[in-house]
């Protein structure tokens, strides 16, 4: 495979503009330091942060910047002691820096798609930030610190409850398989077009969020429940995922009042909405964050749960066949990295309006047609 010399990327030249393509720095095979791979990318996936981060002035960002975390492709250059080989066929995630044709990335956040598998570039590329997300949430020992998934697990039946809100996000898709095969049974919440679809990814359970009951709901499933709940993770809606959080506690502390039962008095709670801070909850919920101090920087915050990601269970559950890819991709049609700022600002609608008007506007979108199959995972192929 003969070397690159031309790289372009989508430049981020200030807050609240679209990107614009222009070249970029290569970096030559002497310059990457341990655990470094360059590889040329097959295809981007669009996270929520990339609108989010295009839309705000944010202090320390020095412009221009490049956006994009979520990156398949092959290998073009490694480390002298890198675990992948020039070729291999990877997929990963960097801590943005990812909307370029060639990107130099971590190979610790990076994992082979398995060579027996079906699957393509657009398949895994989808994982990126959100697997890595939910699992250091879920794992990370400043935050839930649940116990780690495995091959094999078999759900007992006193099981541990894992409450996520949001299921049928990314980081939820993947919440509900990670907690599942580390062998707590998943109850979530999401709009009820989607029960099916959080079932098939391993939940016992699920409701509708936009219910006005919900959280009494989920409040009463928690309470009668014989088997304690060891978490909740808000992985979805922003300040108004964490109210219903906070809704659902409320609730449940009622319960406990009224009947004076000896229940489980607190629960620890984490949610993925890391831009607004979030330090008052209910006296029944516990909120695991990492204080200021340990707060690691991305993307070194997402190591110390590697072997739940691209380290080793994510890679060796997809080549068993027994993990699947959530959401699915829906592919924009505009190929490059020209077809990249459509795919953020279609992020844009769903976020701010949902998945009514991204279908409306989602002509351009491969399966789409205003129709579109959802949940799904934005996804720009290389041209
Ligand atoms: N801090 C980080 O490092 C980090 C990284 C990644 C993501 N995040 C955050 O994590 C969240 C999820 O990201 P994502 O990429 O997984 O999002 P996503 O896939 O775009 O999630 C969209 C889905 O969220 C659900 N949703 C929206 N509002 C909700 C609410 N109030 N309650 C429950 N579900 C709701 C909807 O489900 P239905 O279709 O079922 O209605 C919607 O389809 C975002 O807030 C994002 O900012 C944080």
């Amino acid at each position: 495979m003969s070397a690159p010399t031309l790289n372009r990327a989508l430049w981020q030249d200030q807050p609240h503009i679209p990107g614009t393509i222009r070249d970029s720095k290569l970096p030559s095979t002497d310059e990457l330091d341990e655990h470094k791979i360059l590889i040329k990318v097959h295809a981007w996936a669009i996270n929520p942060c990339d609108y989010m981060l295009q839309d705000r002035d944010i202090p320390g960002f020095g412009y221009p910047i490049i956006l994009g975390c979520d990156v398949a492709g092959t290998v073009v250059a490694i480390s002298p002691t890198s675990r992948f080989r020039i070729g291999d066929r990877v997929f990963g995630v960097t801590a943005n820096n990812g909307f370029q044709e060639y990107v130099t990335l971590d190979e610790r956040l990076m994992a082979r798609i398995p060579d027996n598998s079906n699957l393509e570039f657009r398949d895994t590329v989808g994982f990126g930030l959100c697997i890595v997300t939910a699992a250091m949430l879920l794992f990370g020992k400043d935050w839930l610190n649940l116990d780690f998934p495995s091959l094999g697990v078999r759900i007992p039946k006193s099981a541990k409850i894992i409450l996520i809100w949001g299921g049928s996000s990314a980081v939820g898709s993947n919440a509900i398989q990670l907690v599942t095969a580390a062998g707590y049974n998943a109850i979530v919440t999401c709009s009820a077009a989607n029960f099916d679809y959080v079932k098939r990814l391993g939940a016992v359970d699920a409701f509708n969020y936009k219910d006005p009951d919900v959280a009494e709901k989920v409040a009463a499933a928690l309470f009668n429940s014989e088997c304690e709940c060891a978490g909740i993770l808000m992985a979805a809606g922003l300040k108004a995922g964490n109210d219903g959080v906070c809704k659902v506690a409320a609730a449940l502390e009622q319960k406990q009042t009224q009947t004076q039962k000896q229940k489980q008095k607190q629960i620890n709670f984490t949610t993925s909405d890391l831009l607004d801070p979030l330090d008052q909850v209910p006296e029944n919920l516990v909120l695991k964050k990492p204080d200021l101090a340990s707060f690691k920087p991305f993307p070194e915050c997402y190591f110390d749960t590697t072997t739940a990601t691209f380290g080793g269970f994510l890679p060796e559950a997809l080549e068993k066949g027994v993990y699947q890819v959530a959401p699915p991709p829906l592919v924009v049609n505009k190929k490059g990295l020209e077809g990249i700022q459509e795919a953020i600002d279609l992020q844009r609608l769903i976020g701010e309006k949902g998945y009514e008007a991204f279908k409306e506007a989602a002509v351009n979108v491969s399966g789409a047609g205003g129709g579109a199959v959802l949940p799904a995972k934005l996804v720009v192929e290389r041209s």
